[in-house]
């Protein structure tokens, strides 16, 4: 095999505090039905949104390290809690290694592409204490003005399954119901567990304010960067493998949902 064809044929990594990266590498995946995914949800340090940019940083990099022992040609961090606080040092520790992709950049550039004059932002308490959003909103699109809110119930309550239903019903109402959001005309869930409310989100705001969520929008970033790079594999000839630092039954029960279809997760105790 040529050294191109031995490039393009390696893996992406993919990784998250736990499994809500799972609806981005779901994308990915529908994007993309040639690549080889290995996927690493650090479930036994999750949430990531409640931990500070130092730990997250330091759990990013023990990862990176790990999926890059696994040969991958790209790295997606799939989480906004750990793109906000660990992307750049990620870059600089492991220069001309591997490209990596954060999931903020491609929802700032889809937002600041439409020129949206009201935007919403919620997520974790780490992203929103990062202003990560609102710096790079604000940067691009100047005249944009942007409400950020940390929802921390949402993501444990998700996980928990409770959505579709009164409790989630009224979560959402008591967080998207402040006056900040009364004048959004788009809101960006700026969580990877997000879009799986995304449908009740959209209901909640009547239809009236456009949701934008870090799938497909992701998968589009990793599809373009892979064909600049000319390192889209031709053919996926292996499975799929979906790692957790810490296995328990529910989780592999909730990460089915995640990903939307039946999977297995493996352990790998890297710490
Ligand atoms: N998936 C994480 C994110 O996108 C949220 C979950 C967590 O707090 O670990 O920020």
């Amino acid at each position: 095999m040529t050294d191109t064809a031995h490039a393009r044929n390696k893996s992406i990594g993919i990784f998250d505090s736990g499994i809500g990266g799972l609806t981005v590498a779901n994308a990915i995946q529908k994007h993309l039905p040639n690549e080889h995914l290995i996927y690493f949800g650090d479930t036994a340090h999750l949430p990531y949104g409640d931990k500070s940019a130092d730990a997250i940083r330091f759990y990013s990099l023990k990862i990176s390290k790990f999926l890059l022992d696994q040969n991958c040609k790209m790295i997606v961090i799939a989480c906004n809690s750990a793109s906000s606080a660990a992307y750049n040092t990620l870059l600089d520790f492991f220069e001309g290694k591997t490209l990596f992709v954060n999931v903020v950049d491609p929802l700032v550039e889809a937002v600041t592409d439409r020129a949206y004059d009201n935007i919403g932002v919620i997520a974790t308490k780490a992203t929103i204490r990062s202003n990560i959003y609102r710096d790079k909103i604000k940067h691009k699109l100047q005249k944009a003005n942007v409400q950020s809110m940390p929802t921390p119930l949402l993501a444990p309550m998700i996980e928990e399954g409770f959505y579709k239903g009164n409790i989630s019903h009224s979560v959402i109402d008591t967080y998207l119901g402040r006056s900040e959001f009364k004048d959004i005309d788009a809101l960006l869930l700026a969580c990877t567990h997000y879009p799986l409310i995304k449908m009740e989100i959209e209901a909640y705001l009547d239809h009236k304010v456009d949701v934008l969520d870090s799938t497909d929008v992701v998968a589009d970033a990793v599809s373009r960067l892979l064909m600049r790079e000319d390192l889209l594999s031709p053919k996926r000839t292996k499975k799929n493998v979906f790692y957790v630092s810490d296995y328990t039954q529910s989780f592999e029960d909730t990460a089915k949902v995640f990903y939307g279809e039946e999977i297995e997760l493996e352990t790998a105790n890297i710490w």
